[in-house]
């Protein structure tokens, strides 16, 4: 796919390591975006990097409608030789195009718009951070434009990259977060579109997660939306357990994203001749292992989020707490083999970081 480029004639001011750590995560966005265009009949099509800047879309535009969207979320890092990484994109190409497939989105060529993110990637590669923590987000996403009120398939969808330079998703940094468990509102069911990165699976949990920030919190937990008994997510992110010293993350059903992150920490749990079980866990089942001393850790795992720890989890009038509020060594030991991959100061003995050349 040819890439066309159309350079900014205003760049903007590239802040410092001391405005990043005071800005808010996803606020700050470089001088470029992609942009690719899809019509029934011709396929995707002028794949460009242009300023970054605001967008025209007619107001009777489908995604406005009845969201049509798909989104991607990954990080590019510089390493200390100068190079410039992203970590395990081609898992979140394929997994875009597992949601643009639930979500009738015309499919993307895998390899072929991975190249077109890092050309844009290259292009302000000045925009990446290096200090510990910091990253450059990278938001692929689609959205369906075609302007009509009938609801079906767009016959016209933007395939557009933005990119944003990123400290820790939680303000507090590897500080554990407390969490609600959502009793009222549900967010999958199964033959829904849980597994799926579609923005209304996001929009659809903005209300309990605005309760549960009044109350405290920083995130929910997500219980499985028909008995509302085993544990599933994290509003953004993948949740897993220590429990009598091994580790345990829900397992996939169609109503659980699966993560990225979620995936990397299965492969390195392994790596280290450890079992990391993979299981339906009910809350109730987690309370009563969390009464008997043994549940020892407890952790949110993503991409924005990378590992964060679990200080708290509030179930109606049970506060579960865990690790006296402090990081577990297993959450410790993961985030740091993740973050040293993911900058190439470990090994890549995965083979998960792609180069951009
Ligand atoms: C990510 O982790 O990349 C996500 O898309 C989740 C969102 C909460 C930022």
């Amino acid at each position: 796919m040819e890439l066309k480029f159309e350079p900014t004639k205003n760049p903007k001011h590239i802040p410092t390591p001391e405005e990043l750590a005071r800005s808010r995560f996803g606020t700050v966005f470089t001088d470029h975006m992609l942009i690719i265009d899809y019509d029934r009949g011709k396929g995707w099509h002028d794949a460009r990097v242009v300023p970054y800047g605001p967008l025209s879309f007619e107001p009777a535009a489908c995604c406005f409608h009845y969201g049509q969207l798909v989104f991607e979320g990954l990080k590019a890092y510089k390493t200390k030789d100068g190079r410039v990484v992203m970590f395990r994109p081609e898992q979140n190409m394929r997994r875009m195009n597992d949601s643009c497939e639930r979500m009738c989105i015309a499919k993307i060529d895998e390899s072929e718009f991975l190249e077109a993110i890092a050309g844009l990637v290259k292009t302000d590669s000045a925009w990446i951070p290096s200090e510990p923590g910091t990253s450059l987000y990278v938001r692929p996403f689609i959205v369906a434009n075609e302007a009509f009120l009938g609801v079906r398939s767009s016959n016209s969808f933007i395939f557009m990259t933005i990119l944003s330079p990123v400290g820790p998703y939680f303000t507090g940094g590897l500080s554990p977060i407390r969490i609600r468990v959502e009793d009222k509102y549900v967010r999958a069911v199964p033959g829904g579109t849980g597994f799926a990165k579609c923005a209304g699976n996001y929009a659809a949990s903005l209300k309990s997660q605005e309760e549960a920030d009044a109350a405290g919190y920083s995130q929910v937990l997500w219980l499985d939306g028909v008995e509302r008994k085993y544990i599933e997510e994290v509003g953004g992110m993948n949740i897993a357990f220590v429990i009598d010293g091994e580790a345990v993350t829900p397992e996939l059903n169609g109503s659980i994203l699966p993560g990225v992150i979620r995936k990397s920490v299965i492969e390195l749990v392994k790596s280290w001749g450890k079992p990391m079980i993979e299981r339906k866990i009910s809350i109730g089942e987690l309370a009563d292992f969390h009464k008997a001393g043994r549940v020892s850790e407890a952790m949110a795992i993503g991409t924005a989020a990378v590992i964060c720890p679990v200080g708290e989890l509030k179930w109606g009038d049970n506060a579960m707490k865990f690790n006296d509020g402090k990081i577990g060594p297993v959450a410790q030991r993961l985030y740091d083999e993740i973050t040293a991959i993911q900058t190439c100061d470990a090994p890549d003995k995965f083979g998960w970081v792609y180069e951009v050349k």
